[in-house]
């Protein structure tokens, strides 16, 4: 029985048009044209950019931003899996729930403003959603965290959301801190899972934050 599951997968995901483009057009994963179609849409991404992807591996978004900022950027990849190296990109292997991990991230970027964070980070799934909601929202929410440290004012920060419990919550809080915030589903994105992407663009600002 779960052989022919896992055969089914297989045959579905061989099918799967994005994993066709991604093996033609040499991305490591088909998670790469879901960050394109956010891009075309919202054009956040210019040669000399510092950018910080979090949950990278196996390096589909890495390798779409590193094309971006070109070789006057950078673009700093995060990843409790270990990944290949992409040129242009450093690649910091660590769980990013680890404060020490958490603090060696922004030791990397260190005094260098970073331009746009991009997260695709997602738990290991158990299937039970009030355990898997939980686990993803405070990925989430410690991104978030991580973006209002390390942003510059005007500053974009794009993550991928699971709708359910505290997503509401989640949206509300980062328009306090973000001119701009809007929901994408790309097409990239299958239908049937309850990601959806949150593009949250002209960050006000650490030190506004501060003062308020
Ligand atoms: C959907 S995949 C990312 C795909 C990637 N954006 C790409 O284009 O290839 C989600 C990633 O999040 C990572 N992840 C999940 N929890 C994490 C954590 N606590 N710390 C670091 N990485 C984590 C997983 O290891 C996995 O590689």
């Amino acid at each position: 029985m779960a052989k022919s599951k896992d055969r089914t997968w297989i045959k579905q995901h061989l099918n799967d048009r994005y994993v066709q483009m991604s093996q033609r057009d040499g991305y490591r994963s088909r998670a790469s044209y879901k960050l394109l179609e956010i891009l075309a849409k919202d054009v956040l991404i210019k040669p000399g950019m510092l950018v910080v992807d979090l949950g990278a591996a196996p390096g589909g978004w890495s390798q779409v931003a590193a094309g971006l900022v070109t070789s006057s950027g950078t673009v700093v990849a995060l990843d409790m899996l270990p990944m290949d190296s992409i040129s242009g990109v450093t690649v910091l292997t660590g769980d990013f729930t680890d404060a020490t991990v958490f603090a060696q991230l922004l030791n990397l970027v260190g005094e260098r403003k970073t331009d746009l964070v991009i997260s695709d980070m997602a738990p290991n799934v158990t299937g039970v959603r009030d355990v898997d909601q939980p686990r993803s929202m405070y990925l989430v929410e410690l991104a978030a965290e991580l973006a209002s440290n390390i942003l510059l004012p005007g500053g974009s920060f794009i993550t991928k959301v699971f709708q359910g419990q505290g997503y509401d919550e989640f949206v509300r809080d980062l328009r306090r801190v973000f001119n701009r915030v809007s929901v994408r589903k790309p097409d990239a994105s299958r239908a049937k899972s309850r990601e959806v992407y949150v593009v949250a663009k002209s960050f006000i600002g650490r030190e506004r934050i501060e003062d308020e």
